[in-house]
């Protein structure tokens, strides 16, 4: 069973007033989902997988990924005869001349994305035909990469067949990507030949903002989405760093600046950083996009080294929780990106896990639904599993599910209460009622605020500090007179 995933208002089964032959390149969490839900708006469509081991279970009707609703749609547009699976480009083509290419596009170790399947998926199909084509890349790809595709293909084609390259980019997330879909907050098309870009407008239900612009403009349109959703991420995280620091709590600061309608509250919450398929590879798409351009992207740079700093900081507050890592027990909840999906590309959680392996500590792990990987820690099936006799638990994905955990029965199994819970999901006040020590993140106690770094007020608070009988040097109270604290709830 899929734990806590948000309801889907599928299937909607609309109908398009002009339904046309489509090919779809690619079966993943985009292409599978824009296959089905073109499809369900009435398309013909045929989706082209490479994989054999997804085709089989695609044309046993099995989904292989997770996604609400998306299973349902698949079903009802292959009975209804609009959708179906191959691994042959020939059969895919059918008769379509509106080919959406959604294959991967992974960052290369350098960061640059490694545009491979879409160079060889693009030659498939224009070899495969002598039709005149429009081909819709819907991966993410650096600007630029449609005029490259367009001179490719322009090389593979048949005399006299012409090909269009159009960007329409994606915006789906996952875990919603079928109500994204069909509730899209824009539509973004760029082509240099209007009537390809018209036809691919053409294809969606009427009803969301249509952004039209030049093929390069729709290109860099997704990397510098992204990109800001990471700045964005990467900029709560440091006032949540500073929370800790002047011993107050993250959530209300965040909120009271996300409720600006010029700002937004989402993706403004602090946690262990960005991660899953996107984020991260786009960011660094954008930064060498810059190099490459000569232009530096500062803002972007600085979210990136954020973010690896967010990371490094939960395995650092938990080190001094326990006063060192090596030999202790620590139990893991989540994997996967963000709760949801079991997508676990580029995760937090996974970081955490190999980070807390390398500094010696012996981890197990749990999550409901990720996805199978290799890790260096055994995976149990429940959350109490990596409980038992550990030193601490640390809550690493959004699940609600470990929102609902009987602390009691959880500290019970352990060694010592120590939680950390890197996601904010858990109740505190239950689990500290329960006996444990928790920490979160951009959660200062303000026991935790050191006065001496705060000079425009240090009139103020000497007045108030020397009462208590703390030393004073050179006219402030000492620094070593204090506490040292890490952030932390208890
Ligand atoms: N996952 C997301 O949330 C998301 C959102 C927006 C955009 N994107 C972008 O969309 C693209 C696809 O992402 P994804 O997450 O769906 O990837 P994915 O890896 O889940 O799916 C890609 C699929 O393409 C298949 N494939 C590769 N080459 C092929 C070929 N020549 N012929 C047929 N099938 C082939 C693979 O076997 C795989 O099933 C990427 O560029 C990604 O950045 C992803």
């Amino acid at each position: 069973m899929i734990p806590s995933l948000p309801p889907t208002s599928v299937p909607r089964h609309g109908r398009v007033d002009q339904p046309t032959d489509l090919c779809v390149v690619g079966a993943g969490y985009v292409g599978l989902t824009a296959a089905a839900c073109f499809a369900d708006l009435g398309h013909r469509v045929r989706c082209l997988e490479a994989n054999p081991a997804r085709l089989d279970l695609l044309r046993e009707g099995g989904i292989p990924i997770v996604e609400p609703g998306l299973d349902e749609l698949v079903a009802h547009s292959v009975e209804a005869g609009r959708l179906s699976f191959t691994g042959d480009v020939r059969e895919a083509m059918g008769e379509a001349s509106i080919i959406f290419l959604c294959v991967g596009t992974p960052p290369r170790p350098d960061g640059t994305p490694d545009l491979g399947q879409l160079e060889r998926a693009a030659r498939d199909v224009v070899t495969a035909t002598e039709r005149d084509l429009v081909l819709v890349t819907k991966s993410t790809v650096p600007p630029g990469t449609g005029e490259a595709l367009e001179i490719l293909c322009a090389e593979a084609a048949a005399p006299g067949q012409r090909v269009s390259v159009v960007s329409n980019p994606e915006f789906l997330r996952e875990s919603r990507a079928v109500e994204d879909f069909f509730h899209p907050d824009r539509i973004v098309v760029g082509a240099e030949d209007p009537e390809a870009g018209r036809r691919v407008a053409a294809l969606y239900e009427p009803g969301p903002a249509v952004v039209l612009s030049d093929r390069r403009g729709a290109e860099l349109v997704k990397y510098a989405s992204n990109a800001f959703l990471a700045v964005k991420i990467s900029f709560a995280n440091e006032i949540a760093g500073l929370c800790e620091r002047l011993g107050t709590d993250a959530g209300p600061v965040l909120r009271g600046v996300g409720l600006d309608g010029r700002i937004g509250t989402q993706f403004l919450n602090q946690g262990p950083g960005y991660g899953g398929s996107c984020l991260p590879k786009d960011l660094a798409g954008l930064l060498a996009v810059g190099e490459a351009v000569g232009y530096a992207a500062p803002l972007a740079a600085a979210a990136e080294e954020t973010n690896a700093r967010a990371r490094r900081a939960v395995v650092e507050k938990l080190e001094t929780a326990l006063g060192g890592l090596a030999g202790a027990r620590v139990g893991v909840l989540g994997l996967s990106f963000k709760p949801g999906t079991d997508d676990t590309r580029d995760s937090p959680a996974v970081d955490l896990v190999r980070l807390l392996v390398e500094r010696g500590a012996e981890v197990r792990v749990q999550d409901p639904l990720a996805a199978p990987l290799a890790l260096p820690a055994p995976r149990v099936d429940k959350p109490l599993d990596v409980a038992v006799d550990a030193d601490a638990l640390v809550v690493a994905t959004a699940w609600t599910d470990y929102a609902a955990l009987d602390p009691g029965a959880v500290g019970a199994a352990m060694a010592r209460r120590i939680v950390l819970d890197a996601v904010n999901v858990l109740p505190t006040e239950r689990w500290r009622d329960a006996g444990f020590v928790v920490y979160g993140v951009g959660r200062g106690a303000a026991t935790s605020f050191h006065p001496v770094v705060w000079a425009p007020i240090e009139w103020a608070l000497r007045s108030r500090l020397e009462p208590a009988g703390l030393p004073e040097r050179d006219g402030l109270p000492e620094r070593d007179g204090l506490p040292e604290r890490i952030p932390a709830l208890a």
